[in-house]
């Protein structure tokens, strides 16, 4: 071998030992366009945040960008607008963002998760595209003015187990896919416009944990499905306008703990099995729910809240409510109520504002009878 070609290939080789690296470090183009079209669709005058988003690979301490080591594909998108990160504390405030949602995205079709969060000026639609992401389990696109329809097809997002579209300003109806995401855990939609009713299948969610509706404009009846989730442990469909009855089988789920139903139009009476269930935040106010309440209170009743205010209820507080374990925050205001409070020392704690406004209770808090 000449020494000549003997130097070219130490040469080459060594070439080939720096480089490589770099090349298998980079993300492929194809995410990098995605990326920087996502950004060009984005604008964030205080914080600097896209900054780093410069270069050719964008698995490199791009801020908010995490890459699956092995494939070298975009991963994760996790931008916060409020956050402990130094950014933030270096410019001494929270994050504001304008812009939307470049559909650019969906061609990163290996991300796990897309946390666009507390930005507060970003509008625009979520782009349809989004439930082809075979991989999405996370999406959290949290306090911005996002309008628009939540994309019809979501339901294709099998392994999506937390979806968080709370504070913003979506329309339309819930998909009546969304009952195919059998993997969803947490479910918050709070604080938007949407209408429509809940999906009657919503029972399908297995997995779900939190159910969070609260201050839409939904109507309908509360589908019976709802308590088949075995795992639901919070359910609030406070200020909107859902009717009908309370499904008496919410008295008897599992680990429902938490049950807003407040500010809404619901009729019928209260559910027996509510009383001595394992729930202890109970808020029925402002419903026009009738009846009396019913007399099944035992040591099983634990309740931190039990709100059942601005409701059509009559007759007299059942005698049971003294066996209750624990009755903290109680409020029966503004019902129908009549009859002597029930003697003992379960409302010591509690004051006349508790009872008033009904039609004729006495007794402890209130004047003698
Ligand atoms: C129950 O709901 C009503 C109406 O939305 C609300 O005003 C009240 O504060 C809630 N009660 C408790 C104890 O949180």
């Amino acid at each position: 071998m000449s020494t000549s070609l003997w130097r070219k290939i130490v040469v080459f080789t060594f070439a080939v030992s720096i480089l490589l690296p770099a090349n298998v470090n980079a993300c492929p183009p194809s995410d990098l366009a995605a990326l920087l079209a996502f950004k060009a669709a984005l604008r964030e005058p205080y914080l600097g945040i896209f900054n780093s988003w410069t270069g050719t690979d964008c698995c490199n301490k791009w801020y908010g960008i995490t890459c699956d080591p092995s494939t070298k594909r975009v991963a994760d998108i996790a931008l916060r607008g409020e956050s402990e990160d130094p950014l933030f504390q270096k410019a001494k405030r929270t994050g504001y963002m304008t812009g939307s949602l470049s559909p650019a995205i969906c061609k990163l079709d290996r991300l796990a998760n897309i946390i666009v969060a507390d930005w507060k000026g970003i509008s625009g639609i979520i782009p349809p595209c989004i439930s082809n992401l075979p991989f999405l389990r996370h999406l959290d696109l949290v306090g911005n003015q996002i309008s628009g329809q939540i994309p019809l097809d979501i339901g294709n997002l099998h392994q999506l187990t937390v979806l968080n579209l709370a504070d913003n300003k979506l329309t339309g109806s819930i998909p009546t896919s969304l009952s195919s995401l059998t993997s969803l855990m947490h479910l918050d939609l709070r604080n938007n416009m949407i209408s429509g009713t809940l999906p009657q299948n919503i029972g399908n969610l297995r997995m779900l944990s939190r159910a969070l509706f609260s201050n839409n404009r939904l109507t309908g009846q509360i589908p019976e499905s709802i308590s088949s989730i075995y795992r639901l442990s919070d359910l609030d469909l406070s200020l909107n306008r859902i009717s009908g009855a309370i499904p008496a089988s919410m008295g008897k789920m599992a680990v429902l703990a938490t049950l807003n139903l407040d500010g809404n139009l619901l009729t019928g009476k209260i559910p027996a099995s509510l009383m001595h269930s394992g729930i202890s935040i109970l808020n029925v106010s402002k419903n026009n729910i009738e009846g009396m309440i019913p007399d099944t209170f035992g040591t099983k009743s634990y309740f931190m809240v039990m709100d059942l205010s601005y409701n059509k209820l009559r007759g007299a507080i059942p005698k049971s409510i003294t066996s209750a374990s624990y009755v903290g925050h109680l409020d029966l205001s503004h019902n129908h109520l009549c009859g002597k409070i029930p003697d003992g020392s379960w409302f010591d704690h509690l004051d006349a504002d508790s009872f008033s406004y009904n039609d004729c209770l006495c007794g402890k808090p209130l004047k003698a009878c």
